[in-house]
């Protein structure tokens, strides 16, 4: 029987050198990415994989050159309107996180309205990371938590992981089992530093653009061969295996 895992993350890297190869401007593989996002939703949806994490927008990518930055941008500001109808087929519930404050009036509205138009879908959850950091996030928890201290509703002893947890922008999803990473690069890039603690690392040498069902289906098949083990020693995984479901949850205590 395969283990459908309950959250998978991508960082969808290899836009740029999959349309280099092509002769092609950047721009190009990121619009070619755009089929792989569609694809890898249907996939996860048909899957039944109930939480699906994207890297669209890294905090750091501000420093790529304006041009890019801003076709970035309106890539993301048009496909929240052109895909509402592959969002509805497949019952996806839409959740954008990263730090909006410094987006445009215009994208604000846009994200606001996707989320509603979605929030009812019963099927599975999307997250798109955009202008994520993980060093955002941790921050931006501990300032709610700091916040809470100074008004009296927390007690500095009573902060553990799960009040922690509870305050990162990820909160309602369980951590991510499986990430991906595309390209042949073999680093998180400041993606979600404190849900990856237990999380199966897979790195593919494929680009983004050309990662579709067929990948998707081998990462799959390499996170069904991996042995967790959460701490324990093999032999008492063997013995009596664990639900990993409930070890996760007393993780998060
Ligand atoms: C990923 O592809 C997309 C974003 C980071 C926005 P890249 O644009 O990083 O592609 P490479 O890594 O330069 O090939
Ligand atoms: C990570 O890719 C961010 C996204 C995929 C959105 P990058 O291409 O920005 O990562 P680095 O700079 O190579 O680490
Ligand atoms: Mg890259």
């Amino acid at each position: 029987m395969i283990k459908i895992p309950a959250h998978v993350a991508i960082i969808m890297d290899g836009n740029g050198r999959w349309a280099k190869q092509r002769l092609l401007p950047r721009f190009a593989g990121h619009q070619q990415g755009l089929n792989s996002v569609r694809t890898a939703i249907t996939f996860c949806a048909k899957k039944h994989i109930p939480c699906l994490t994207l890297f669209a927008f890294s905090s750091e990518n501000w420093r790529r050159p304006e041009t890019e930055v801003n076709f970035l941008l309106g890539l993301f500001l048009r496909s929240l309107k052109s895909e509402l109808k592959t969002l509805a087929e497949n019952k996806v519930c839409l959740k954008i996180i990263g730090d909006k404050s410094s987006f445009s009036e215009e994208l604000k509205t846009a994200i606001l309205e996707a989320e509603k138009i979605t929030e009812n879908n019963t099927g599975m959850r999307l997250n798109i990371a955009f202008n994520y950091g993980g060093h955002w996030d941790i921050i931006q928890a501990t300032k709610k938590i700091t916040e809470e201290v100074t008004e009296g509703k927390l007690k500095t002893q009573d902060i553990s992981e799960e009040i922690f947890r509870s305050h990162l922008t990820l909160n309602d999803c369980p951590d991510p089992d499986l990430l991906i990473r595309t390209s042949g690069e073999y680093r998180i890039s400041n993606f979600l530093l404190w849900q990856f603690a237990y999380t199966e690392l897979y790195f593919t040498d494929c680009f983004w653009p050309d990662f579709r069902e067929e990948q998707f289906e081998e990462a799959l098949k390499v996170y069904n061969k991996r042995k967790r083990r959460f701490g324990y020693i093999g032999e008492q995984i063997e013995q009596s295996p664990p639900d990993f479901a409930i070890i996760e949850q007393k993780i998060h205590a």
